[in-house]
């Protein structure tokens, strides 16, 4: 039995840290290559972190939750998101958020959206024009912007959503590329120096969308919080097991959250499907089949059941990790996994990227090939894209849905075709991962 940190990185913490923060992807690469699939790392300022490839440690992991902490170690994320945020919480404090947070977001909950976002994404396409280019990124950017200020903020018109919508953008718009994301990782540059400083801009634009948010949310209480069918008016009439209702600060804290973790992540899958299915033709004659053979004017949940679209996908979020590795794991106490002893307060970081890009599980694993979602089912511990255990992605099923609906209403009406043939590459953007250059596109004709 071997005791904790296993295959230690020796280059020093800072380079390691830099690596990191640049090309999060090819340094795990490296490293597995060097040392299988768990090596320890140690970034400057953040500590050892052991990064686990193998899928029989991952669900050792995912089948016994209660041992780790995640929340403290999303702590980085706290200067966005809030001291209220699920994503920091662990234990009963995290429980009960959760079973707070979950309901508007599963079940037939969830087809009352559908309309909503179909509708958006015609919006957005519609103003596309035949032989002009487009970055598919900021157009689904839009697209998922919009599907939470009108389905999580239940804001769609008003001085309000027009003072929000602006904001939200160049508030998240900060972290945009590697060197604009190091001050998400360093906290020396965290200084509030006023708005011509990055970090005091940051903080000005947060400020305000604070502001409001919190009218909204008194706005709501004074008038009397209508049972609307948006999330927020969901979340303002929730109530836990002792009949308490969530404070201000959590509603506030949460809707930020909500919009950091769902908006940029589904925005970039899309772009990532857009861009295969225009360099797969094969790929797209396929899906276009398939959702033709639904004739026009169907529901919408029909599409969301279509097998082939479904299986695409699956493998966008195979190859497209749009986080380079699922939230840390911290020991509460000494725990084995996979033959290693780990000491209480080691950081677990499972991999799926890594772990989606092993040559034994998904052979020919640099090409997108859906069938293969189709050929064969997964377990929760070889493809996770959306995390596992009790702390599996809260929007899951949401984010699904959109790229799903976003994908079918302008597949089925546009002709789309790469602006550039030169391949995309993976690129930092804050937290998250995006296609560098964002994926241009160009509308060719209408369907
Ligand atoms: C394609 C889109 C998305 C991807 C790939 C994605 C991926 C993830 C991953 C990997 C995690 C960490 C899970 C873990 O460590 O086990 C996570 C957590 C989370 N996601 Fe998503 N996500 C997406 C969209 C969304 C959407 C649309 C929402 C909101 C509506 C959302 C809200 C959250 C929240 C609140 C958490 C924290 C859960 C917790 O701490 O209990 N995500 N997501």
């Amino acid at each position: 039995m071997l005791s904790q940190s296993p295959n230690r990185i020796t280059s020093p913490p800072w380079w390691q840290l830099m690596n990191w923060i640049a090309d999060p992807l090819g340094f795990q690469d490296r490293y597995s290559q060097k040392y299988g699939d768990i090596f320890t790392m140690r970034l400057s300022g953040l500590g050892s972190l052991v990064v686990i490839a193998n899928p029989q440690a991952i669900q050792e992991i995912f089948s016994q939750d209660s041992k780790f902490d995640a929340g403290r170690g999303n702590a980085l994320a706290e200067p966005l998101f809030g001291q209220n945020s699920l994503m920091l919480m662990d234990g009963d404090r995290h429980r009960r958020e959760r079973k707070l947070l979950m309901p508007p977001f599963h079940g037939e909950r969830l087809e009352t959206y559908a309309k909503q976002i179909c509708l958006i994404a015609e919006q957005v396409a519609s103003q596309w024009q035949v032989g002009q280019t487009f970055v598919a990124r900021t157009a689904m950017q839009k697209i998922s912007l919009e599907v939470i200020l009108q389905v999580v903020f239940g804001l769609s018109e008003g001085e309000r959503y027009r003072q929000l919508k602006p904001l939200l953008t160049d508030w998240i718009n900060m972290t945009d590329s590697p060197l604009r994301s190091s001050m998400l990782f360093m906290r020396f540059l965290q200084q509030d120096w006023g708005a011509w400083t990055p970090w005091g801009r940051m903080k000005q634009l947060q400020r305000q969308v604070h502001g409001l948010l919190q009218a909204e949310i008194e706005e709501r209480r004074t008038k009397g919080n209508k049972e609307g069918a948006d999330v927020l008016s969901l979340m303002m009439a929730a109530r836990d097991e002792h009949g308490q209702a969530m404070t201000d600060e959590e509603l506030r804290d949460e809707l930020i959250t909500i919009l950091f973790a769902g908006h940029e992540t589904t925005a970039t899958t899309i772009a990532w499907a857009f861009y295969q299915i225009h360099q797969r033709l094969d790929v797209r004659e396929k899906l276009l089949q398939e959702l033709d053979s639904l004739g026009a004017n169907s529901p919408p949940m029909k599409h969301a059941h279509l097998p082939y679209l479904t299986a695409v996908c699956q493998e966008t979020l195979r190859m497209y990790p749009v986080i380079p590795t699922i939230f840390p794991r911290i020991t509460k106490s000494p725990v084995k996994i996979a033959g290693y002893l780990f000491d209480a307060e080691t950081t677990l970081l499972p991999s799926m990227y890594l772990v989606h890009y092993r040559e034994d599980l998904y052979p020919k694993a640099q090409q997108f090939e859906p069938e293969r979602f189709l050929e064969h089912q997964y377990s929760p511990s070889e493809y996770f894209p959306f995390g596992g255990g009790s702390r599996r992605c809260l929007g899951y099923a949401l984010a699904q849905l959109e790229m799903k609906l976003v994908l079918t209403t302008i597949l089925s009406k546009y002709q789309l075709a790469l602006a550039e043939d030169k391949p995309v590459k993976l690129q930092r953007r804050g937290f998250t991962l995006a296609p560098s250059g964002g994926v241009r596109m160009m509308m060719t004709g209408k369907r």
